[in-house]
C-alpha cells in the first residue's frame, strides 16, 4: 500500500481555490488555520485541519513530518513571462533612460534588445545554459515553482533555433517546471533588409519547432515600430496551425491594438498592456484572454502600471509575472511583483496572490495541475516567514520565502538553493 511522502502540518493554508478568479469578482481568500497537507507521488493528496488530517492518514516508514510552526502555506508562484535566456547585463542603459532616452529610442539606435542579441551570440551554449539555470535557481529561492522562458535574443532563424536547443538543455533534470515560448519576432534583426522574406522564414520554422517538441507557445512583440498587428496575426496563425499556443506582448508602451488582436485571435494571454484601451481589456475579458501584469517593467521603465481598477471594470483575469530580462526588468522576485501590483497598481493582497498563482497558471494553460493547494494538484507550495500571507506585499524587496517545494521536494530553504538545485546548475 502506498503511503504519504510528506505531511506539512500546523500551517496557515491559503489554498487560493476560489472558483471566481476574474478581477472584480474575487473577494477575500479563505484560509485554513492550523491546516495540513498530505503529499504523495509529487501531488497533493489531501488538505484540511491538522488534527483531522493526522487522524485520517496512515503514515508509512518513510513519511516525512514537517511542522510549519504556524507559517502561511501558499501555492508555489508561477512566473508566466520571463526572458531568462540571454548573456550579459545592460546597466548603462538604465541611466540613459533616466536622462530622458526612451526604451524604443534606444532599441531603434541599435541598443536595448540588439545589445543583448550581440552579447548572447558571443558566448557558447554551455555558458548560456549554465547562466540561465542559475537565474531560474535564483527565482526558485523567491518561491517560483513554474517558470516560463522565452527565446528572443537570437532574432534570425538560425540563432533562434540555437536558443531553443539551449533551452532544451536547460530543462534537463530541472527541479521546477520550465514552460518554453518561441519569441522569434522580438525585434528586427540588424542588417536584414528583406522584410517579407524574413517574416516568411520565421513563420516557416514553426512546424518544425512543434514537430521536434522545442516549444509550447509562440509570442510576438506587437508594438508600434516593432511588429505590427498584421505581422503578429500572420505569425501567430502559423503558430496555431502548427499546434502551438499563442500569446503576445501587447500595447507595452504605445497603443498598438494588441489587446484587441489578442481577443480576436483568442490568445492564451496578452502581456504588459500599459497602453491598452478599455475596449481592448473588455474584449479580452469576453474572450477569456488572461491579462499578464508586469509591474516590475512599469517600475523600471518609470511608467504607470496597468491599474487593478481598470481590470476589475473589464472583468478580466489577471496574471502576474516578473518579465525578467536584462533591459526592462532585471528582477526574478515574484514577491516583489506582488508588492508592486499592490502598491503601484492597486491590487488587493488577495488579487495579487491569486494573480501570481491561479491567474498565472491560466495564462500558461496549466490551470488543471498548478496554482492551487488542492487534492490532485502538483505539490508546488511555499512556506512564508509569517502566518499572514500579506507579508508577500509587505516586506517589499526582501525575501519572505521560508521554503519552497516543487512536486513535493524541497527546492529552496531560507533564501538559499538546495544542494540538488546547485548540482543542476552545474550539470
Ligand atoms: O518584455 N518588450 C520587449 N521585450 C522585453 C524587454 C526585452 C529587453 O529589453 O531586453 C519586455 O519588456
Ligand atoms: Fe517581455
Amino acid at each position: 500500500m502506498s503511503a504519504p511522502d510528506l505531511i506539512v502540518f500546523h500551517a496557515r493554508l491559503v489554498p487560493c481555490s476560489e472558483v471566481e478568479i476574474a478581477m472584480g469578482r474575487l473577494g477575500e481568500l479563505s484560509e485554513i488555520d492550523d491546516g495540513a497537507i498530505v503529499v504523495e507521488g509529487g501531488r497533493i493528496e489531501r488538505i484540511g485541519k491538522t488534527e483531522e488530517v493526522l487522524a485520517q492518514t496512515t503514515l508509512g516508514p518513510d513519511t516525512v513530518l514537517l511542522d510549519a510552526q504556524g507559517r502561511a502555506l501558499v501555492p508555489g508562484f508561477i512566473d508566466p513571462h520571463t526572458h531568462a535566456l540571454y548573456h550579459g547585463r545592460r546597466i548603462p542603459e538604465m541611466q540613459l533612460r533616466q536622462q530622458g532616452k526612451g526604451y524604443l529610442e534606444i532599441l531603434d539606435a541599435g541598443g536595448g534588445i540588439q545589445e543583448t542579441v550581440r552579447q548572447t551570440a558571443a558566448v557558447d551554449d554551455d555558458t548560456l545554459a549554465r547562466e540561465t539555470r542559475r537565474r531560474i535557481a535564483e527565482a526558485v529561492t523567491y518561491g517560483t515553482t513554474t517558470v516560463e522562458v522565452k527565446t528572443g535574443y537570437g532574432l534570425t532563424p538560425e540563432r533562434e533555433m540555437r536558443l531553443l536547443r539551449v533551452l532544451a538543455q536547460v530543462r534537463r533534470r530541472a527541479p521546477v517546471e520550465i514552460y518554453r515560448t518561441f519569441l522569434g519576432l522580438h525585434a528586427w534583426p540588424q542588417g536584414e533588409a528583406d522584410r517579407e522574406a524574413h517574416l516568411l522564414a520565421m513563420d516557416g520554422l514553426l512546424a518544425d519547432v512543434k514537430k521536434r517538441d522545442l516549444a509550447d507557445a509562440v509570442d510576438v512583440f506587437c508594438e508600434q515600430g516593432v511588429f505590427s498587428p498584421e505581422d503578429t496575426r500572420r505569425h501567430l496563425d502559423a503558430a496555431r496551425a502548427a499546434g502551438l499556443a499563442v500569446r503576445l506582448h501587447a500595447d507595452e508602451l504605445r497603443p498598438s491594438d494588441g489587446a484587441e488582436l489578442a481577443a480576436e485571435i483568442g490568445a492564451l494571454c496578452a502581456d504588459h498592456l500599459l497602453a491598452a484601451t478599455d475596449e481592448g481589456l473588455g474584449a479580452m475579458a469576453a474572450k477569456g484572454v488572461v491579462a499578464v501584469n508586469l509591474p516590475g517593467t512599469a517600475f523600471f521603465l518609470h511608467e504607470q502600471a496597468l491599474s487593478a481598477a481598470r481590470q476589475r471594470e473589464a472583468g478580466v483575469v489577471a496574471a502576474l509575472a516578473t518579465d525578467h530580462n536584462p533591459g526592462s526588468s532585471p528582477t526574478f522576485s515574484m514577491p516583489m511583483a506582488m508588492a508592486l501590483a499592490m502598491h503601484r497598481a492597486g491590487f488587493t493582497p488577495a488579487e495579487a496572490l491569486v494573480a501570481a498563482t491561479r491567474g498565472s497558471a491560466l495564462a500558461l494553460g496549466l490551470q488543471g495541475s498548478r496554482g492551487q493547494i488542492a487534492p490532485g494538484f502538483r505539490a508546488d507550495f511555499v512556506l512564508l516567514d509569517d502566518p499572514d500571507y500579506r507579508i508577500l506585499m509587505y516586506s517589499f524587496g526582501m525575501n519572505p520565502v521560508h521554503a519552497a517545494y516543487a512536486a513535493g521536494r524541497l527546492v529552496a530553504s531560507a533564501g538559499r538553493m538546495t544542494e540538488e538545485v546547485k548540482a543542476w546548475i552545474d550539470s
